[in-house]
C-alpha cells in the first residue's frame, strides 16, 4: 500500500517537475528571444541602419512640406499687411518678396486650412486689439508656433500681455534679440551685396580720412535753414519735445505738423526736396527711448543729401555706418550737442564727410515674411519648442525714460 501510494507520488511529483522545467525553458526562451530582439534592434548593432531609416523618412517630409502661415488680425486695418494678396504661395514668396527660402503660403483667410490647428504659425498683430468677433483661436496644435508681430515701440501695444504669459513661440519685431528680425530698412554693402546692418555687431568699413562729393558739397552752400523736424506727437515718452525746444535755445529748428508753426503738404514732392535744398539738418527724434528703435522717418532722411540728428535708445552703430548720422545722446548737454551741429554745419568739407558712406552701402529693404519662412524651415523646428513666459518684461524691458544727453 505503502509502496504504491509511493509511487504514484512519486510519478505525479515528475510529471510536475517536467512540467515546470518546460515552462522554465519556456521562459528562458522567449526571455532569449526578447533580449536577442533587443540586441538585434539596439544602436549597439545597427546605429547606421537607424540613421539611415531616420533620414530616409526625413527626406520624404521635407521635400513635402510647404509651411502654412495665417495672419489672424490685421495690420494697422490692412488685412494683407502690405503685402501685395490676400494669399501668397511659394512662387510670389520666391518672385515677389525675393526670399531666399521660399516654400510657404502666407494668408489672411481663416478658411484658407480646414481647421486652425493645421497652420504652422499663427501671426499676431501686437499693436491691434483683436477683433471681438474673432478673439484667440480655439484650437491650438503644440506643434505651431504663435508669433508676437510689432513694429512699433512697446508704448504702441495694444494686447494685454500680463494676459499672454506663455501665449507666444516666436517674436517678429524691430528688436535685434527678436526670433525674426523686422527691420524699417537695412544696409548692403555695394560691392559684396551683403546685409550689414542692422545687426548686433555690424562689420562696417572705416570712413576715409578725407572725402568730398561734389553734389552736396554744391548743394550746401544753398542750405541756408539749420534743422526741420516733422512731427506729429507733441508729447512723448521719451521727452523729445523739450530736446527740441531746448536746441531752439541755441540754432534755429523748424518744427513742421501740429505740434510747430510750419506746414508742408503730406506727399508734396517739396517737402522732400527741400531737405536737400534748404536744410542742413534732419532731426530724427524717436518717440520712445527703447532698444533698438528707430523709425521709418529716418531711413527716408537717409535717401536725402540731408545729416540726420538722431535721439533715440538705439545703439546706433547697428543700424547706420560710422560717421553718417550725429547722435544726440553722445553730449552731455544740449549746448554741447549744438555747437556741434554748428561746427558741422558751418563747415563744408566737414558736411560732405557725412556722405562717404553712399560709396559702399546702399539702403534696401526686405521683408519679414522671409525669415519666417526661413525659420519655420530651419531644422530645429518642430523638435526645439519654446515659448515666452513673461512676454511683457521681454518687451517692455527694452525701453527707458531717462536719455543719456541732460534735458
Ligand atoms: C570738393 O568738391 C567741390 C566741387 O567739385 C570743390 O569745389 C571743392 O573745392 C572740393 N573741396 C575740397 C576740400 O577739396
Ligand atoms: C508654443 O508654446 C506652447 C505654449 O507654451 C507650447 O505648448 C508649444 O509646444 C509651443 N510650440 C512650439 C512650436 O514651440
Amino acid at each position: 500500500m505503502y509502496g504504491h501510494m509511493s509511487m504514484a507520488a512519486r510519478s505525479g511529483r515528475l510529471i510536475c517537475g517536467s512540467r515546470g522545467a518546460l515552462l522554465l525553458l519556456l521562459l528562458i526562451l522567449v526571455g532569449t528571444l526578447v533580449v536577442l530582439h533587443r540586441v538585434a534592434q539596439s544602436p549597439l548593432l545597427n546605429q547606421y541602419e537607424i540613421l539611415q531609416d531616420h533620414l530616409e523618412r526625413q527626406q520624404i517630409q521635407s521635400t513635402r512640406s510647404t509651411r502654412v502661415v495665417l495672419l489672424w488680425n490685421d495690420f494697422f486695418g490692412d488685412p494683407r499687411w502690405k503685402l501685395s494678396w490676400d494669399t501668397l504661395g511659394p512662387q510670389e514668396m520666391r518672385d515677389e518678396l525675393r526670399c531666399p527660402v521660399y516654400q510657404c503660403e502666407i494668408s489672411n483667410q481663416h478658411e484658407f486650412l480646414p481647421a486652425v490647428e493645421l497652420y504652422d504659425a499663427i501671426v499676431f498683430h501686437a499693436a491691434e486689439m483683436y477683433p471681438i468677433l474673432r478673439p484667440v483661436p480655439l484650437q491650438r496644435s503644440p506643434h505651431q508656433a504663435y508669433v508676437f508681430a510689432l513694429m512699433e515701440p512697446p508704448g504702441e501695444t495694444k494686447h494685454r500681455l500680463d494676459d499672454e504669459r506663455g501665449f507666444y513661440n516666436l517674436t517678429m519685431t524691430y528688436r535685434l534679440d527678436s526670433d525674426v528680425v523686422w527691420p524699417y530698412g537695412q544696409l548692403l554693402d555695394i560691392e559684396t551685396g551683403a546685409v550689414v546692418a542692422p545687426s548686433e555687431r555690424p562689420h562696417w568699413r572705416k570712413p576715409p580720412a578725407s572725402f568730398n562729393d561734389s553734389v552736396v558739397w554744391d548743394l550746401w552752400s544753398g542750405k541756408t535753414k539749420t534743422a526741420a523736424w516733422f512731427v506729429s506727437h507733441c508729447e512723448t515718452l521719451s521727452k523729445r519735445e523739450i530736446l527740441a525746444n531746448r536746441l531752439q535755445e541755441f540754432l534755429n529748428v523748424d518744427i513742421y505738423g501740429k505740434c510747430g508753426t510750419h506746414r508742408c503738404a503730406r506727399g508734396d514732392p517739396h517737402c522732400d526736396e527741400m531737405l536737400d535744398t534748404d536744410y542742413l539738418f534732419y532731426l530724427a527724434f524717436e518717440n520712445s527711448l527703447c532698444d533698438d528703435y528707430v523709425t521709418e522717418k529716418l531711413f527716408d532722411a537717409l535717401h536725402r543729401n540731408i545729416i540726420p540728428v538722431v535721439f533715440g535708445g538705439a545703439d546706433y552703430s547697428r543700424i547706420l555706418p560710422p560717421h553718417s548720422y550725429i547722435d544726440a545722446n553722445r553730449f552731455e548737454t544740449v549746448a554741447g550737442l549744438a555747437q556741434y551741429l554748428n561746427f558741422v554745419g558751418g563747415d563744408p568739407a566737414e558736411y560732405v564727410s557725412y556722405f562717404w558712406w553712399r560709396r559702399h552701402y546702399r539702403l534696401a529693404s526686405s521683408s519679414p515674411f522671409c525669415d519666417l519662412c526661413a525659420r519655420l524651415h530651419a531644422p530645429g523646428f518642430g523638435y526645439k519648442t519654446q515659448s515666452y513666459g513673461d512676454i511683457q518684461s521681454w518687451w517692455f524691458n527694452s525701453c527707458r525714460l531717462e536719455s543719456q544727453i541732460r534735458l
